[in-house]
């Protein structure tokens, strides 16, 4: 038995021992999304960790993530393989800045992207995922004011095919601002047949020329998915990290998806490896805890997100 078979062996007996659901990022390794219960973006894997019966959620994806499980199912154990996974997005605001935010803006609604600390959402309205964005802000009354932090964007984007008066953090992923209309155009060029997939996240998302295309979809890593699956066209271009090529890949075998930038990786998101899956098991590490003063504070803000989205 080679070493990798013998670490995939242990941790299936352990997963199975211990109760365990192991719930993985699309941006996650191959390797760990081969060995996932549940593959998902942000909005799958929080509504999966809402519905999960297993006691224990193993959850291999970054930091904040694993919060927004543990903030959303508080009678189940949260494990982490590595606590050091985090996100430029959600380090890019802290509580004090949307505490400030809200004081100057005392009529605003604090929409914050699913990627901020539990702080932030302890002090957000609703929460949002770049899957139920749009869905989220035409639900509330056009009269109120939206602080929408902290991917800018995801927000202008937002704020372009809604037209509602929105206010901007300055924050980004930096791995999606890296992805240009200058790099998509080139790459449009290059294969004038292909149908663009585009993450809000992208620097592109939001720029008049790729809005204008009738064969360019700005979509969640999930719709990303879907819409290889429904779309007739043989081969996409693909603006966002890519990890997601291993499961279109998997699921559309005959399709051909060319990313953006294959060496543009999340490597926070890739810090997760099946060694320590396996010590995570073994361990009980890392515990994911939000004190609970937190934790109450932080949770309608994602309820009200997961109710919308489900209407
Ligand atoms: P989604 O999972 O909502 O597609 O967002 C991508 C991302 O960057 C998550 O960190
Ligand atoms: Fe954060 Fe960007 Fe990595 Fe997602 S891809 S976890 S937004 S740094």
């Amino acid at each position: 038995m080679t070493k990798k078979e013998e670490i995939l062996k242990e941790i299936e007996r352990l997963r199975k021992e211990k109760d365990v659901i192991i719930l993985a990022h699309y941006y996650t390794n191959p390797e760990i999304q081969d060995i996932a219960d549940y593959i998902g973006d942000s909005l799958g894997l929080s509504q999966m960790a809402a519905k999960t019966e297993s006691s224990t959620i193993l959850f291999c994806g970054v930091r904040f993530m694993a919060e927004t499980a543990s903030i959303i199912s508080p009678g189940k154990r949260v494990l982490i393989p590595d606590i050091t996974a985090g996100c430029s997005l959600a380090d890019s605001i802290a509580s004090k800045n949307i505490q400030e935010w809200k004081n100057k803006n005392p009529n605003g609604l604090v929409v914050s992207y699913v990627n901020t600390t539990a702080e932030v959402k302890a002090l957000t309205d609703i929460c949002c995922t770049s899957a139920n964005a749009a869905k989220v802000i035409t639900s509330i009354p056009e009269n109120i004011k939206v602080l929408f932090g902290p991917d800018k964007n995801l927000a202008t984007y937002i704020k372009t095919i809604t037209g509602r008066d929105i206010d901007i953090w300055d924050g980004d992923c930096c791995v999606h601002e890296d992805f240009t209309t200058a790099k998509v155009d080139d790459l449009i060029r290059r294969h004038p047949d292909a149908e663009i997939l585009i993450h809000p996240e992208s620097n592109c998302s939001h720029h008049p020329s790729i809005l204008e295309r009738d064969n360019a979809y700005i979509l969640s890593t999930s719709g990303m998915v879907k819409r290889a699956g429904e779309s007739p066209a043989g081969k996409f271009i693909i603006v966002t990290e890519p990890g997601v090529l291993h499961q279109l890949n998997l699921m559309h075998p005959g399709k051909t998806f060319i990313p953006v930038d294959i060496n543009n990786k999340c490597y926070q998101m890739r810090k997760v490896t099946l060694e320590k899956v396996l010590w995570s098991l073994q361990n009980d590490e890392f515990l994911v805890e939000i004190p609970e003063t937190i934790r109450a504070k932080a949770y309608p803000s994602i309820e009200r997100m997961l109710q919308i989205n489900s209407l």
